[in-house]
C-alpha cells in the first residue's frame, strides 16, 4: 500500500507537543471533522503514554493519532484499543518477525515492547493515538522496549503510517460487521496463552499487583485472570513484563 484508505486525510506536523493532543484541539474546533483525520508528528515534545507517563518521541519513529466514531454502544469504546493493536501486527506482519499482543493495547516484537496505544474517548469520537518504535533508541524505559530496525524489519515512518491505516481500516470493518467477539478472538490468537502466569498492576489496588493464570478476554475486553481467591475480571491495569523476558525475550 501507498497511500490512505480512500477518505482518510494526514495532517502532518514535524513537532508537536502530542498528536493526540493536536487531534483533540481539532474535535474542540469542531470543523470538518470525519473518521480516517490522521495527526502525525516527525517528534512530540510532550508525547503522552497510558496512565499519565510520557511517551519519549525523538524522530524516525511513527506518532499518529487517528480519528475515530466512536461505537454507539455504552461502553465499547475501549474495544477499539484491541482492534488498533490487531492492526499494527497486521501492518507488519513479516517472516521471522513474532509480534504479540499484550493486554490491554500493547504490541511486542519478540517480548519486548514495540509500539503503545492511547485511545481518548472524546465525545462521538475517538482520538487513537499509535506510537511504533521504528529504530533503536537509548531511551531507558522501566520495561523491556525495541524497534522494528532492531528486529530486522526496516520501515519508515510514512510507509508505517499507511501500513497501519490499510490494516485499521480492515480491522474497523470486521469490527464493526462481526461485532468485538470477532476483533476478540483475533487478538487471542495474538495474546498470552490461556493458564500462562500473569501480574497485573492494579492502580490503586492494595499491594498493588495480582498474579494468576490468565483466563481470556470476556465480552467487553475486560482481562479475566484466575487468583488464588478466585477468578478476577480486571478492568484497567497494567500486566508487568515476566522477569524471564527481561533476557530471554529480547536477546
Ligand atoms: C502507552 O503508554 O503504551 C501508550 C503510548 C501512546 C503513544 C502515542 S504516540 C502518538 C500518540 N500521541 C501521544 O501523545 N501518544 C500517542
Amino acid at each position: 500500500v501507498t497511500a490512505l484508505p480512500s477518505g482518510w486525510r494526514r495532517i502532518a506536523h514535524a513537532t508537536l507537543d502530542s498528536t493526540n493532543a493536536a487531534l483533540k484541539r481539532l474535535v474542540a474546533a469542531g470543523e470538518d471533522l470525519r473518521e480516517g483525520i490522521v495527526v502525525t508528528a516527525e517528534t512530540q515534545t510532550a508525547g503522552r503514554g497510558r496512565q499519565g507517563r510520557a511517551w519519549i518521541s525523538p524522530p524516525g519513529n511513527l506518532y499518529a493519532s487517528f480519528l475515530i466514531a466512536a461505537p454507539d454502544r455504552p461502553g465499547a469504546a475501549p474495544e477499539i484499543g484491541f482492534v488498533a493493536a490487531l492492526a499494527v501486527t497486521d501492518a507488519f506482519a513479516a517472516p521471522g518477525l513474532r509480534l504479540t499482543c499484550k493486554w490491554p493495547n500493547d504490541v511486542l516484537a519478540h517480548g519486548a515492547k514495540v509500539c503503545g496505544i492511547l485511545p481518548e474517548l472524546d465525545g462521538a469520537w475517538i482520538v487513537l493515538g499509535i506510537g511504533v518504535n521504528l529504530r533503536p533508541t537509548a531511551a531507558a524505559a522501566e520495561y523491556p522496549a525495541t524497534s522494528l530496525a532492531e528486529r530486522g524489519l526496516a520501515v519508515a515512518p510514512d510507509d508505517a503510517l499507511v501500513a497501519i491505516a490499510a490494516a485499521l481500516a480492515v480491522r474497523l470493518r470486521q469490527w464493526r460487521s462481526e461485532g468485538f467477539a470477532a476483533i476478540a478472538l483475533a487478538w487471542s490468537a495474538a495474546g498470552p496463552v490461556e493458564g500462562e502466569s500473569l501480574s497485573v498492576r492494579i492502580p490503586g489496588a492494595p499491594g498493588g499487583t495480582v498474579a494468576g493464570a490468565f483466563a481470556g478476554l470476556d465480552a467487553t475486553g475486560a482481562l479475566l485472570l484466575d487468583t488464588a481467591a478466585g477468578r478476577r475480571r480486571i478492568l484497567a491495569g497494567e500486566v508487568l513484563f515476566a522477569p524471564a523476558l527481561d533476557h530471554a525475550g529480547v536477546g
